[in-house]
């Protein structure tokens, strides 16, 4: 088996959409980012690629390339799991934590959780999301840190 890690951090800014696993969450602020700021999904990619040692996200799609901008960010795990399959592995467990202090994420968990299994075609059971707040430590940033688990094909 090979173990995978990934972290992204987003600042927020007001008006902006909140996405998470590809969910859009009601949210007044949202990530300021190139992308779709989508946070989990951002480190979900880079768990990906550490676990088959195949670069990280910023190599793959240089945030500087025009081409990148406002790319849905589900385009970056399906390289990353495009490259995983190439070298005979494929995801078998998922576990990432989002730090938040506001909206509550816990009402989205299912939907957010459904939609990283169906990325990954995976069970159900195979993923598990906690979330944080950050006590105000954080209060105007997203992060997301998250672990993969793969098996061979
Ligand atoms: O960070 P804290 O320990 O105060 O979080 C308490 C609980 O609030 C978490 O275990 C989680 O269930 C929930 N939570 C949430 N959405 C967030 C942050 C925390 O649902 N954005
Ligand atoms: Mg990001």
């Amino acid at each position: 088996m090979r173990i995978g890690y990934g972290e992204d951090a987003h600042r927020l800014a007001p008006g902006r959409p909140l996405i998470l696993g590809g969910v859009r969450v009601p949210s007044p602020v949202g990530p300021i980012a190139h992308s779709d700021g989508d946070a989990l999904l951002h480190a979900l990619t880079d768990a990906l690629l550490s676990a088959v040692a195949a670069g990280d996200i910023g190599a793959l799609f240089p945030n500087d390339d025009p081409k990148n901008r406002d790319r849905p960010s589900r385009e970056f795990v399906a390289a990353a799991l495009a490259r995983v399959h190439a070298r005979g592995f494929r995801p078998v467990e998922v576990r990432g934590v989002v730090v938040l202090d506001a909206p509550k994420l816990g009402p989205h968990r299912p939907a957010i959780e459904a939609a990283l299994a169906e990325l990954l075609d995976l069970a159900a059971e195979g993923v598990g999301l906690t979330f944080k707040t950050s006590e105000g430590l954080a209060p105007h940033h997203v992060q997301a840190r998250v672990f993969v688990r793969l098996d061979r094909l």
